[in-house]
């Protein structure tokens, strides 16, 4: 019904990366299609703007946030680890809803939007925003070239409820694999320190983002034309039916792969990676917003999602848009 987004004003663009580590933008904007990021600064905050994008949903959509029943925050780096969106609730007033945090890195939008679009289903509820928000930027580590010039912060949103008419989420399918899960961390440290006599407690402190970025990429090719095409098998849909794919903006690369196994024309692939880099679990209801705003996506379209990312996690969703415009 309604999607909206928030991004930090500060852009970083890849030039100024090339004064902190050896790196340049031919290199970055030839092997990734990014151009500029940007990055959550001193008065901003991850809450702040997940709350503002969960807002231009909800205003898009015409809601009233006491209508609202359910709010999952996708996220791998909240201000809380206890869980950040009881406070995106309470920025929203939304007071009907109940509201918590969903981890799965840069699959957690998907997976998120599913879990929400089974309690609509089930019934138990009516009116769900589901927000991908991620701020990666603090868990980067800014000297490590092969990993800073991909990412970025920013918040996405979306809108949903259950109208008893046709369901727009025509099928999707999820999947992890922790067997795999070693190419890609952002993993706790294991320092140990003295409590008493005898006896020592875990410091509570994570490792910057580790990643096998070749590993990652093949796994990404690999694994995300199996599960979208599985899924349009399942139901029977032509590719050429697709009028969106809505891929994970980890790689423009990773985008064009994708796109030539179903024979996808470029023009049919969002991306705006140039101007954000990875956002993690923001990446696809950034693009979703930015495309519906533009008007490019229009009600009714078709639009073939998939997510991908740490665990190592990836899914698929298939889902017509049928928002205000
Ligand atoms: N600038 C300049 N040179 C660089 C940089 C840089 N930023 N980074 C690496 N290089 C160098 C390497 O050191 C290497 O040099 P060498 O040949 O002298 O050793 C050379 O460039 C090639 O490096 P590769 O790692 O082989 O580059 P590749 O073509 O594989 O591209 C990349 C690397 C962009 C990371 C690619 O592997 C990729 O996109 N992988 C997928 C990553 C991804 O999608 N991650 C997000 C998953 S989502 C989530 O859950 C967070």
């Amino acid at each position: 019904m309604g999607c909206g987004s928030a991004t930090p004003q500060k852009i970083i663009i890849n030039d100024q990366l090339g004064q902190r580590v050896d790196t340049n933008d031919e290199w970055i904007q030839s092997r990734t299609g990014i151009g500029e990021r940007r990055i959550i600064g001193e008065s901003e905050s991850l809450v702040d703007l997940a709350t503002d994008a969960a807002l231009n949903a909800v205003k898009m959509a015409n809601w009233d946030v006491n209508t609202i029943d359910l709010i999952i925050l996708a996220t791998s780096t909240p201000e809380d680890l206890f869980g950040s969106a009881p406070k995106i609730q309470s920025n929203l007033e939304a007071s009907g809803a109940v509201a918590f945090d969903l981890t799965a890195a840069c699959s957690g939008f998907l997976f998120a939007l599913v879990t929400a679009s089974q309690y609509l289903a089930s019934g138990s509820m009516k009116r769900a925003v589901v927000i991908g928000a991620d701020q990666l930027s603090k868990w980067v580590d800014w000297d490590d070239r092969t990993t800073c010039v991909l990412f970025g912060d920013g918040a996405g949103a979306v809108a949903i409820e259950t109208t008893g008419a046709q369901n727009d989420l025509i099928g999707y399918d999820l999947k992890t694999d922790g067997k795999r899960g070693g190419c890609l961390n952002l993993s706790q440290s294991n320092v140990f320190l003295d409590l008493v006599e005898e006896a020592k407690y875990q410091k509570g402190e994570f490792l910057p983002i580790k990643m096998e970025g070749k590993e990652v990429y093949k796994f990404a090719v690999k694994e995300v034309p199996i599960i979208l095409g599985k899924l349009l098998d399942k139901y029977q849909i032509d590719s050429e039916s697709i009028d969106w794919l809505l891929l994970h903006q980890a790689n423009q690369r990773i985008l064009d792969a994708v796109a030539s196994r179903f024979s996808i024309p470029s023009r049919k692939v969002l991306s705006n990676l140039k101007h954000y880099g990875n956002t993690s679990a923001a990446t696809i209801p950034l693009m979703l917003d930015e495309a519906v705003r533009d008007q490019r996506i229009k009600s009714g379209d078709l639009i073939a999602c998939s997510g991908f990312g740490a665990g190592l996690s990836w899914g698929a969703a298939l889902f017509y848009w049928h928002g205000p415009y």
